[in-house]
């Protein structure tokens, strides 16, 4: 039977992937704690954090290298961290119990799901997408997380003046986004239209960023206000 809620495309593919030990144990001892599913349904995201605090969503959050470094300077925001590969949460919770953070929560499932499901309309502060899998090859440029459809979807959860962040060393869908942002009724390049931002202070250097700079790759940044 047709599913009209089925996907058909998703922008990664589950890796079997190693799982260490002290991932698999962060997993079973804290996901519970920190975790939300998509299927507790969209609520107000002060309430999951218990606080009225602005509100940062990262997609794609790797083993959150990102959110860990901003929730810890910036005990004053909530940071939502969403990822699907199950390592990579493993090594966000790890974080979260050695820093004692109070201020971030992690989902472990597709974020077009998670903004479908679970995040209400203009709830968010803050967008970070850093290096989404740049699936290079042309028949696989449709698995590419950000089109336009992901991005209407992502403006609507986004408070007016709300800032959207990307980075990527790939450069051919740096242009595609940039084309793709800048040609989106609600987005305003910040840098310009048609420009590249300077890349921001703040952002980490994460692993995935380091291979790309021993591989000769250029990064690309993007910063966007919602109209
Ligand atoms: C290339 S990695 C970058 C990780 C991290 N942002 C960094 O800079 O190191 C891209 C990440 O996006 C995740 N991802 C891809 N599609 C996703 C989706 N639809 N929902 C959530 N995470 C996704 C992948 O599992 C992967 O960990």
């Amino acid at each position: 039977m047709h599913d009209r809620n089925h996907r058909q495309v998703r922008s990664y593919v589950l890796r079997q992937g190693r799982i260490t030990p002290a991932q698999r144990k962060a997993l079973d001892d804290h996901l519970q704690t920190y975790g939300l599913t998509h299927d507790d349904h969209p609520c107000d995201p002060n309430h999951i954090f218990g606080r009225t605090a602005p509100k940062v969503l990262e997609i794609g959050a790797g083993a959150g290298e990102f959110t860990l470094q901003a929730a810890s300077r910036h005990p004053e925001n909530d940071y939502l961290a969403v990822e699907v590969h199950k390592p990579g949460i493993g090594s966000l919770l790890q974080g979260i119990v050695a820093r004692r953070l109070a201020n971030i929560r992690v989902v472990n499932q597709d974020v077009v799901e998670v903004l479908t499901h679970l995040v209400p309309a203009a709830s968010l502060d803050q967008v970070m997408i850093f290096f989404p899998d740049p699936w290079p090859k042309r028949r696989h440029h449709k698995r590419r997380l950000i089109n336009s459809g992901f991005l209407t979807l992502l403006a609507n959860r986004m408070k007016s003046h709300a800032r959207l962040y990307v980075a990527t060393d790939c450069e051919d869908m740096a242009v595609e986004i940039l084309s793709l942002c800048d040609g989106q009724p609600g987005l305003q390049n910040l840098a310009g239209r048609g420009r590249f931002a300077p890349r921001p202070v703040w952002r980490p250097l994460t692993r995935f960023e380091q291979r790309g700079r021993r591989l000769g790759h250029t990064v690309f940044d993007l910063v966007y206000g919602l109209r």
